[in-house]
């Protein structure tokens, strides 16, 4: 069976009601990036960091998948699918995606200080000072932060270096090593790019397909032509 690869970013979850980055002038829900999303920040003031991802975790939970986290799941009935996403949210799980990669960690997780191994499902919205891992040391969102290594990138490389099609949907292509994913994909390989701003984004490789349209149109659209032209 065929494989494709889809790498999403948060414009995928935008009609889902869920704020993207970069379209909010490098401030997230009127947070400065650097003391919210860095080790630094945590350090400073872990109280305000737990806070703002508890917000975002409250939002979050009422989000439901739009027609593009959908068209993916349909789009297992016909292929081997593999979504690498960007995004903390779970709206790959909800629509009922089977094979999903977070690169940059997930927001109802939680992740021990002292042993990033010991990772727990978040019930409900709120993690809080002093709540502590089985070693007694304070959680921390389970998200990868701006200076933090990805883990996850690896096996994400070994997935697309033996995609047949490649997918990116709603992301500004803006963040390494994200935004290098692309390059490992094999040469004769088709990538299709949604994005409303697909035109004006630079992306990594020749032939790339630029759909500009917002992810509920543009990924059913693809989708439709990839089972039509399967055989
Ligand atoms: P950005 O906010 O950088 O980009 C969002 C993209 O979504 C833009 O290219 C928009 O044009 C596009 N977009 C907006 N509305 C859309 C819609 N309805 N359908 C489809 N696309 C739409 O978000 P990312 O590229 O995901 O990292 O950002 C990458 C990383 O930067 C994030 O994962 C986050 C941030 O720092 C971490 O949290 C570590």
């Amino acid at each position: 069976m065929k494989k494709i690869v889809v790498l999403t970013g948060a414009g995928i979850s935008a009609e889902s009601g869920i704020a993207t980055f970069r379209d909010a002038n490098g401030l997230w829900e009127g947070h400065d990036v650097m003391e919210v999303a860095t080790p630094e920040g945590w350090q400073a003031n872990p109280a305000l960091v737990l806070e703002f991802y508890n917000q975002r975790r409250k939002n979050g939970l009422e989000a439901q998948p739009n027609a593009g986290h959908l068209a993916l799941v349909e789009l297992e009935k016909h292929f081997e699918v593999e979504i690498i996403t960007q995004n903390v949210d779970n709206l790959h799980e909800k629509a009922g995606s089977s094979n999903i990669i977070h690169l940059h960690g997930e927001i109802f997780k939680s992740r021990s200080t002292i042993d990033s191994g010991l990772i727990y499902d978040i019930e409900g919205w709120e993690l809080n000072m002093e709540d502590t891992c089985e070693k007694g040391s304070q959680l921390r969102p389970h998200i990868v932060w701006f200076g933090e290594d990805v883990p996850m990138i690896e096996v994400a490389v070994e997935k697309i270096a033996d995609a047949d099609a490649v997918l990116i949907i709603g992301t500004s292509l803006a963040v390494y090593p994200a935004a290098g994913l692309v390059g490992y994909a094999p040469s004769d390989c088709p990538v299709y790019l949604i994005d409303p701003n697909a035109n004006d984004l630079t992306v990594i490789r020749d032939n790339v397909h630029k759909i500009a349209e917002k992810g509920s149109v543009g990924v059913p659209k693809v989708v439709e032509e990839l089972i039509s032209n399967k055989n």
